[in-house]
């Protein structure tokens, strides 16, 4: 089953990191139009100058003048809006939720919660333009299966869930809204979470051990994912919420 998005505009919020850049490669590998924004212009940049139909926008996800301004220009340079990702999003540093200050608490939801509802908000519209389209949200399987030390982080994912199902029957059936449910993957999400350049060999080794596929998430296995979901061949699913997790969350 080959998944094409050709001539289809498909804008990925956070794509100069790990699992968006990989996602907008392989929207890229399926004849898309691709925006990839990021708030790291220099990142977004060099991507979207390798991809063959691709634009940069720096966007800071928090911001609704910025996101706003993201559809705005995907549709002025593509024509329109097929497929929305909201994917960026970041980890608090491992901490007991006791030991939180607001000012983390406020960043993870403005990152993590509002970032989607503006996505979603800015993006149905101009999907509808188009006459139907899709979005998919990047939640967590850490929201349905929470470890202690991201309890906050745990919080924005599940709400993201609880986002993607509700707003899948509020804009259903022109729109289409799914989740995937990563589990833990090495990007630059680890050293946001520890501090540390890579997963520390410990803290691999206890997360693998819970997962019966026997390793941690590729940004590929995301991005095969999210393709699916946006695809076609995913016509009849809307609130899915993926587990990408290797079984993770069975037990
Ligand atoms: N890697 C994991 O283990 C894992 C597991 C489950 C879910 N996730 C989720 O997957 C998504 C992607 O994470 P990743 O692993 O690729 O992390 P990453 O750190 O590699 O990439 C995140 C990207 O988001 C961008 N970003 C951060 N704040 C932003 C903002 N305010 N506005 C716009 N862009 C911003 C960063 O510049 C970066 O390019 C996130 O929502 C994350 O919570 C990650």
């Amino acid at each position: 089953m080959e998944l094409s998005f050709k001539d289809k505009v498909v804008v990925i919020t956070g794509a100069a990191g790990g699992f968006g850049s990989v996602t907008a490669r392989a929207f890229a590998d399926a004849g898309a139009h691709v925006v990839v924004s990021d708030i790291n212009t220099a990142g977004a940049e060099k991507l979207a100058a390798e991809l063959p139909s691709a634009i940069a926008v720096t966007t800071d996800v928090t911001e609704e003048d910025a996101v706003r301004d993201l559809i705005a220009t995907a549709e002025s340079a593509f024509g329109g809006l097929d497929v929305m990702v909201n994917n960026a999003g970041v980890p608090h540093r491992s901490s007991a939720l006791v030991d939180l200050d607001v000012e983390t608490v406020d960043q993870q939801l403005a990152v993590n919660v509002r970032s989607v509802f503006l996505g979603c908000k800015h993006a149905v519209p101009a999907l509808r333009r188009r006459g139907r389209g899709v979005i998919v949200n990047i939640a967590s399987i850490a929201a349905k299966r929470p470890r202690p030390g991201l309890t906050i982080y745990n919080a924005t994912k599940g709400a993201v869930i609880t986002m993607t199902r509700g707003l899948a029957t509020e804009v259903a059936p022109d729109v289409r809204v799914n989740a995937v449910n990563p589990v833990i993957s090495e990007t630059g999400f680890v050293k946001s979470l520890t501090g540390a350049d890579a997963l520390p060999d410990e803290l691999r080794t206890n997360w693998v051990s819970g997962i019966p596929m026997a390793r941690t998430a590729t940004p590929q296995d995301v991005a095969n994912s999210v393709l699916f979901l946006a695809s076609d061949q995913a016509g009849f699913l809307t609130g899915v919420c993926l587990d990408v997790d290797g079984g993770r969350s069975i037990q």
